[in-house]
């Protein structure tokens, strides 16, 4: 999506403003300061004035998180551009009023390197946001300016979360190491790679966000999973509306209590728990994760469990790891053209070797409950299929009403126990590539 016009102000009458606010300022000096020509300080508030003609905004932005770090409120509310790695961290009591645009720059050559490297799946992102009571609102935007991303010829390399340590594509905002968050009001557009990334952190509220990743040319977006969580607990994520072509949410390892409601997801992969057990060497947990009223259309999956195989190498990167999935509701979802309404895969990304070597992630507590709509019909009849090659435990769906177009729909668990249907499970009779 292009900027609207509207948003962009005039560079030059930038200028004169803020330099008829510099001299006010200047006759003020008991009350205001301006403390460096990009920033625009008014007690504890700290304006970032855009440079302008396309120059850097972030040593600026940065200036401004610096000196109102401390119950203060950094105002962006004009259009900036930024190329320089937002690190915002130590902030206590900070408002950040967004509604300008802050657009990234489209310099591959810059953050493939530059991009803050996470430890999870090689994951980078050019703003971390980082400190205790943040509050993040405004109604504008953050552009990632994606589509040089997807257009260059080796986007695609690298393994597992589709970046790699040589060819790193970042997330526009990162939330890390971080408590008592809200991030309310933002629209985000052309994220290169996930859009949001909840880190390392607790307490944190998304609320009315939009996101679009799309694609305009005849190269796809990659990875653009609207949120990821990983080693964060408290996490509400609501009233959002997320266009893609991944994960609505994904649930990574040790994603704990967590309520995802009031969704509308389009040409997404769904809720998907994982993928987990990916490291021999790690322990992967997801548990108490609610996610209610939502709406998929045109998905892949509506509401996703996937998890790795074993292996039989202690130092695997592709399956092996332990750990559990307990307590999961998935709840009042309204599915239109959806290729897998309810999957469980615990072979994910590794059909050969999984019969050897099952999963090391117990699944269990699982409630499905009040699906209703339409399968795309892509896996024929099947609607739910609950494919274990361990034991899955006590799995419950109730007021599940699927249909599909292939013909009367189809009810697909294996390895099952304890577990009570609406319907009529079977074994499966033919196999189905899970995706
Ligand atoms: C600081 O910014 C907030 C939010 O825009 C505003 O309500 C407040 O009046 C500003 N305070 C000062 C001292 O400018
Ligand atoms: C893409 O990868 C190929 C093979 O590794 C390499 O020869 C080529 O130079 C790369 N192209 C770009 C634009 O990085
Ligand atoms: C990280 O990137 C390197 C290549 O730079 C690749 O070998 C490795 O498998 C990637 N790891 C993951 C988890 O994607
Ligand atoms: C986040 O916290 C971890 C653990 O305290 C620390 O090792 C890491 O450096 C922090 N990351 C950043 C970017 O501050
Ligand atoms: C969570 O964060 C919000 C916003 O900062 C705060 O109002 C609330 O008290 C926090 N909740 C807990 C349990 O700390
Ligand atoms: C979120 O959406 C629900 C259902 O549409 C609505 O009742 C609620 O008021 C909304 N909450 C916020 C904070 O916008
Ligand atoms: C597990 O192995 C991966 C890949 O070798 C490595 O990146 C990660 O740091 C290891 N984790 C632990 C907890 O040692
Ligand atoms: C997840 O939490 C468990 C229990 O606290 C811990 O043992 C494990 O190392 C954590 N895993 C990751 C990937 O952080
Ligand atoms: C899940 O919630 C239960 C009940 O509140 C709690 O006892 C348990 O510790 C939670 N599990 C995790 C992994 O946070
Ligand atoms: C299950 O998770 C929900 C949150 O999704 C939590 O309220 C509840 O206490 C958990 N129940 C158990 C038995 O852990
Ligand atoms: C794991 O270790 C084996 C030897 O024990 C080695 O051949 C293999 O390359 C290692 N794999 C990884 C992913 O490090
Ligand atoms: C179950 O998973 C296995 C391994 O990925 C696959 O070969 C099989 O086709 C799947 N069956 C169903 C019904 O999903």
């Amino acid at each position: 999506m292009a900027i609207a016009p509207w948003t962009r102000r005039d560079t030059s009458q930038n200028r004169h403003s803020s330099m008829l606010a510099a001299s006010l300022l200047a006759a003020l000096p008991l009350v205001y300061g301006l403390s460096s020509s990009g920033v625009q300080r008014q007690g504890n508030n700290c304006t970032v004035v855009p440079m302008g003609g396309g120059q850097d905004d972030g040593p600026n932005i940065l200036s401004a998180f610096s000196q109102c770090n401390n119950g203060g409120t950094i105002v962006l509310d004009q259009y900036y551009v930024v190329g320089t790695v937002l690190v915002t961290s130590g902030l206590q009591d900070v408002g950040i009023e967004l509604s300008g645009v802050v657009q990234y720059t489209p310099d591959i050559a810059y953050w493939s390197p530059n991009s803050l490297y996470l430890t999870y799946q090689n994951a980078t992102t050019a703003w971390f946001l980082s400190g205790n009571n943040i509050h993040l609102y405004g109604g504008g935007t953050l552009d990632g300016n994606g589509q040089v991303w997807w257009d260059y010829p080796n986007v695609t390399q690298g393994t597992a979360g589709g970046s790699s340590t040589l060819f790193a594509r970042p997330i526009p905002l990162t939330v890390g190491n971080a408590t008592n968050v809200v991030i309310e009001d933002l629209t985000q557009i052309g994220s290169p790679f996930w859009n949001n990334f909840v880190y390392q952190s607790s307490n944190v509220t998304y609320r009315n966000i939009n996101i679009s990743t799309v694609s305009y040319s005849s190269n796809p977006t990659i990875n653009s999973d609207g949120w990821d969580i990983y080693r964060s607990s408290y996490v509400t994520i609501e009233n959002s509306t997320v266009n893609n072509d991944d994960d609505c949410v994904s649930f990574k390892p040790n994603a704990t209590n967590i309520l995802v409601q009031n969704m509308n997801c389009l040409a997404s992969d769904g809720m998907s728990v994982g993928s987990l057990g990916q490291y021999a060497n790690e322990t992967d947990i997801v548990a108490n994760v609610t996610v209610t009223n939502v709406m998929l259309t045109n998905s892949q999956n509506g509401a996703r469990i996937k998890v790795f195989g074993g292996s039989p190498l202690s130092n695997s990167t592709a399956g092996g790891g332990s750990g559990y999935v307990k307590n999961i509701t998935f709840s009042n979802f309204q599915l239109q053209h959806v290729d897998y309404p309810i999957v469980i895969d615990e072979c994910f990304a590794t059909p050969a070797s999984c019969q050897d070597y099952p999963t090391k992630i117990a699944v269990s507590d699982i409630y499905f409950s009040n699906f209703s709509g339409t399968s795309s019909g892509l896996v024929g009849s099947v609607v739910v299929d609950l494919n274990c090659t361990s034991t899955c435990s006590n799995i419950t769906a109730t007021m599940t009403n699927l249909t599909s177009p292939a013909g009367n729909a189809t009810y697909v668990c294996m390895n099952v126990t304890n577990s009570q249907f609406d319907f009529n499970c079977t074994a499966p009779t033919t196999g189905i590539n899970l995706p």
